[in-house]
């Protein structure tokens, strides 16, 4: 097999990688996070800088870059969601030659995924995807680590997705299933599958690594066996807040709750990006319950707090893969 090297290389999606590298990066990651724990300095990046542009909140994303950039060695620059001209007063592409001929690389968090991809056509220096409304794909290799962690390994892995399937977490979810060939169920109303064009490209990829794409509304039969399920908040950052209501009334009864993970069997995990809406000790969490009486949202605390959810483990994970990403890129 070729070795791989991805110096000088976008990450602006999954689908742009092909499997052997995605899993080159998480053995990577592996490595360097082993190489933290043991207190091993990888600080090879030394006088390098990068910018984070964030025009949507962070906690782990921003965190992830700010620590990865310092073990590597680099200085960095957060541009928050209204101190930038960027889009309002200066153009992407403007930004993306000022930006580029300053740093060393650029992390874009933000709206469509098209903003991304022409940050990285018109920036001579390696750009990464933070979140756009499409695709969450740092997050899918913190994912990936966390499931092989856990099982050992990727293939076979019987992957269960629950709600808004067709919005950033979910789509990247199903590719990354495609590439590395794992089984991927969107379980949820019909309504919130992938787009079919998305569907379409990964039934291609499965076909090649082996993979299974189902897409179902039966909670019982979707989720029967699982291995991993997983699900993340219904109205994502930058939707309108009246989508509550809809979504509520549509995703209720694809809520991760103790019944679902007993369906799924002993082994299953319970994983989700976060933030989650999972108690009522978060300012939206409380908005929502006085409005629509819910307690709890995409997930059940009992779920969320029990021995079988990992998701600080994944949330950890951020970091470590977050680094490779750098590490491998610049
Ligand atoms: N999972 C994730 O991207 O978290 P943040 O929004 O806190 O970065
Ligand atoms: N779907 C969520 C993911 C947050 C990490 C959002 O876009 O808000």
């Amino acid at each position: 097999m070729a070795e791989i090297n991805l110096h000088g290389r976008d990450f602006l999606k999954l689908l742009d990688f092909s499997s052997e590298e995605i899993e080159y990066l998480v053995d990577l990651a592996a490595e360097l996070k082993q190489k933290k724990k043991d207190g091993v300095l990888t600080d090879i990046y030394k006088g390098k800088n990068i910018a984070l542009i964030f025009e949507k909140t962070s906690t782990r994303t921003r965190c992830s870059f700010e620590v990865a950039a310092h073990d590597l060695g680099m200085g960095t620059t957060y541009l928050n969601p209204t101190d930038s001209q960027i889009g309002k007063k200066e153009s992407i592409a403007d930004t993306a030659r000022v930006l580029a001929s300053m740093y060393d690389g650029i992390e874009y968090r933000g709206f469509e995924q098209e903003i991304v991809e022409t940050i990285a056509k018109y920036s001579k220096v390696p750009v990464w995807n933070g979140l756009t409304n499409e695709f969450h794909p740092t997050q899918m290799l913190a994912d990936l680590l966390t499931i092989r962690e856990h099982f050992g390994h990727l293939k076979g892995i019987n992957l269960v997705y629950m709600g808004d399937a067709r919005y950033n977490t979910g789509n990247s979810l199903m590719v990354v299933c495609a590439k590395m060939g794992m089984n991927f169920t969107a379980c949820s109303n019909k309504k919130y599958f992938p787009s079919e064009d998305l569907i379409n490209e990964c039934v291609e990829i499965a076909k090649k690594t082996g993979s299974t794409l189902t897409f179902t509304e039966d909670v019982k039969e979707g989720t029967k066996g699982a291995d991993v399920i997983y699900t993340d908040i219904w109205v994502s950052m930058g939707e309108p807040e009246e989508a509550w209501e809809e979504r509520i009334a549509d995703l209720e009864p694809y809520r991760v709750t103790k019944e679902v993970m007993d369906n799924a069997g002993s082994q299953a995990v319970f994983m989700h990006c976060l933030p989650s809406f999972h108690d009522l000790n978060t300012g939206i969490g409380r908005q929502i319950k006085e409005k629509y009486g819910l307690n709890e949202i995409e997930v059940t605390d009992e779920v969320f707090e029990s021995p079988a959810s990992i998701v600080f483990e994944e949330a950890e994970n951020r970091m470590h893969t977050i680094k490779a990403v750098m590490y491998a890129t610049l």
